[in-house]
């Protein structure tokens, strides 16, 4: 089973029109190897500027949060309706900051998780623990209750990728080692065929993410269930070009 490498940009709440301009910039000038999937996550305001300014064909959208229902009073939320009116195919759920920060339980992320690809938005899911669960030797525990909130919801895995990202490694400069990592993926991978069946893991993307950057991208490669990765800080800076390029 070969699975398209994939690699997500996580602007997270940073940049300005101007840079955004200059990543999309950046990208259509980089000739993008046309084997890699790539899709960049601008804040909000963005998304549709993005989408509008891309050249390249295997670059996608993705909004950074969806909700869990349709259109109506929820006042500061976005609708997968409006996500993908504005031409974003992706949303990322379940990342570690909106799990600590803004309190978002298993359960609910795997209810945003089933809305989005219910109403044909992508979902790259993101799963990690905290230093003191690695600590405690919790690391698979938290992966799979993760992955279980979302298991008992959706059956049919084809549109989600998982990220795998350690919350310590995350904008630390602290990746996790390739080993470690292939480690965490393969394990991953056996939970998610224990539970949703052989052949649909085999087709589920699992990216890492955290602290990768243009120079560390190409240590994880050979790894054989590492398929890509979801890159945050680095995004934002020339160096994301390298990463794309960095199974090449
Ligand atoms: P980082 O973030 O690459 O800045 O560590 C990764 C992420 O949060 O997706």
């Amino acid at each position: 089973m070969t699975r398209t490498f994939f690699v997500g940009g996580n602007f997270k709440m940073n940049g300005s029109l101007d840079k955004v301009k200059s990543i999309v910039e950046g990208l259509n000038a980089g000739s993008l190897p046309s084997d890699v999937e790539v899709v960049i996550s601008p804040p909000f305001p963005y998304l549709k500027w993005a989408k509008d300014h891309l050249t390249a064909s295997t670059v996608e959208i993705a909004a950074q949060n969806s909700f869990d229902r349709g259109d109506g009073a929820f006042t500061g939320e976005v609708s997968v309706a409006q996500i993908k009116d504005v031409g974003s195919t992706w949303v990322i759920l379940g990342h570690s900051e909106r799990r600590t920060i803004l309190k978002e339980s298993d359960e609910f992320i795997a209810d945003k998780t089933k809305y989005a690809l219910d109403n044909g938005l992508k979902v790259i899911l993101c799963i990690g623990e905290t230093l003191e669960e690695r600590q405690k030797d919790e690391t698979l525990t938290v992966c799979n209750r993760q992955l279980d909130a979302v298991i008992a919801k959706v059956s049919d895995w084809s549109d989600i990728v998982v990220a795998y990202e350690p919350v310590w490694a995350i904008g630390t400069g602290l990746a996790a080692t390739p080993d470690d990592a292939q480690d965490v993926h393969s394990k991953i991978r056996a939970h998610l065929a224990e539970k949703i069946g052989e052949k649909q893991a085999e087709g589920v993307r699992i990216l890492y993410g955290g602290s990768v950057n243009g120079k560390n991208a190409t240590t994880f490669n050979g790894k054989p269930d590492i398929d890509g990765y979801l890159v945050g800080g680095a995004s934002l800076k020339p160096e994301f070009l390298d990463i794309i390029k960095s199974r090449a």
